[in-house]
């Protein structure tokens, strides 16, 4: 495995994952439409990686473009980021939801069968698993995703199965993030929202900067020990390494494979604010507010085959991921633009 084609490449994790194959020492090539991203992200990830880092602008929905970059770029595999995550918007648009995520998945997989190219890494989430009391959630938990947004990702999922079905040459691994937060420790390339950010991490760094008032915690009175949600928080420099693991996996192995990605430990919003506090000093001004209709108490992963068929697991905690956080936010409070 040498050339990785790395989708949606500008983006959060896609970023901080082309960094870490390219000082890997993979020849990585970003294929993006910049409709979530920013371009200025490329210079600052060729300047981490020590190394060029190719781009190519391009929406994957244009399948005669897609099979073109095949045919120009070769590469031996692929990790697909590329795609909307809003769960929001997806529920007041299901249909773009459905054509983008459905659609450039569908054109990618058809240009990667059609120049030989069977090696894929897809982005997947918790978001497929339904609702469930007994946690953690090993990758064998009842799937059910509650918005339009996650029954993408779970459609992908089975498209991925069945294409491996049809073919078996096919490299497969659907990974499941949990909550990925946190940035790269240079603070050179992070998480870059635009308008109001949706994720807890995101809108609390933008109280600490001063750029919101406080930070709504929704709600107070879930059968969690503080009262408010439970979540498995993930450093995104953790998942990055994660996909060059499963990538060499793959390239070993072969195979179609499903990992859980998260630390196997549940934090609540309380948790992350104090942890966001003693790591960077800073008070985050905060307010109870009603529950966020869609919201479910208390989630995390069983992280347990990731770690015994990857020898993959997270070395980073909340701290960590607090600081990093702050370092992007502070270095780059208007995101690129700063
Ligand atoms: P992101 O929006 O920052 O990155 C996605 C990138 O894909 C963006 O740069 C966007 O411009 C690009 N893109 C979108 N549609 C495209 C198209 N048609 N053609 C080419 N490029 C396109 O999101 P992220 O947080 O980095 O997430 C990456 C992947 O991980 C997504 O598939 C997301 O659903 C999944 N995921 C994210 C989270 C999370 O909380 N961030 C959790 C679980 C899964
Ligand atoms: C975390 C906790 C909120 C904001 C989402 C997607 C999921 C996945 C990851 C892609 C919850 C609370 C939040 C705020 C708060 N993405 N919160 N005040 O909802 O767990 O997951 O991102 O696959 O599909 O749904 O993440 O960061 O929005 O919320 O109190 O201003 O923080 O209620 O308990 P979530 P989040």
């Amino acid at each position: 495995m040498e050339k990785v084609l790395v989708t949606g490449g500008l983006g959060y994790i896609g970023s901080h994952t082309a960094v870490v194959l390219a000082q890997a020492g993979y020849e990585v090539e970003i294929v993006d439409n910049l409709s979530n991203s920013d371009l200025r992200a490329l210079g600052r990830i060729s300047e981490l990686a020590g190394r060029e880092v190719k781009f190519h602008r391009l929406d994957l929905l244009d399948e005669k473009a897609t099979d073109r970059l095949f045919e120009e770029t070769k590469p031996d595999g692929v990790i697909h980021f590329a795609g909307l995550k809003a769960v929001g918007e997806s529920v007041s648009d299901p249909q773009r939801y459905y054509q983008v995520n459905l659609g450039s998945t569908l054109s990618l997989t058809k240009a990667m069968a059609a120049h030989g190219c069977r090696t894929l890494v897809f982005s997947s989430s918790a978001t497929v698993y339904a609702e469930n009391p007994v946690q953690p959630l090993p990758e064998s938990a009842t799937l059910g995703a509650a918005n339009p947004y996650g029954r993408t990702k779970l459609m992908i999922e089975e498209i991925l199965a069945d294409l491996y079905h049809a073919d078996p040459r096919w490299q497969i691994a659907a990974l499941r993030y949990f909550n990925p937060v946190g940035a790269h420790p240079s603070g050179r390339i992070g998480e870059n929202p635009r308008g109001i950010p949706n994720n807890l991490v995101p809108f609390l760094t933008q109280v600490a900067t001063g750029q919101r008032e406080y930070l709504a915690v929704f709600g107070n009175d879930y059968p969690t020990p503080d009262g408010t949600g439970v979540r498995d928080y993930i450093h995104v420099m953790d998942l990055a390494e994660a996909h060059q693991v499963a990538l060499a996996y793959l390239t070993k192995h072969g195979g179609h494979h499903t990992w859980n990605l998260g630390s196997g430990q549940g934090h609540s919003v309380l948790q992350v604010i104090q942890a966001f506090e003693e790591a960077n000093q800073i008070a985050i001004p905060y307010q109870i507010a009603p529950r966020r209709p869609g919201d479910i108490a208390l989630y995390y992963a069983d992280p347990s085959l990731a770690r015994a068929e990857l020898g993959w697991h997270t070395t980073r905690n909340l701290h960590d991921m607090c600081r990093d956080a702050w370092s992007w936010q502070r270095n780059n409070p208007d995101g690129y633009n700063s």
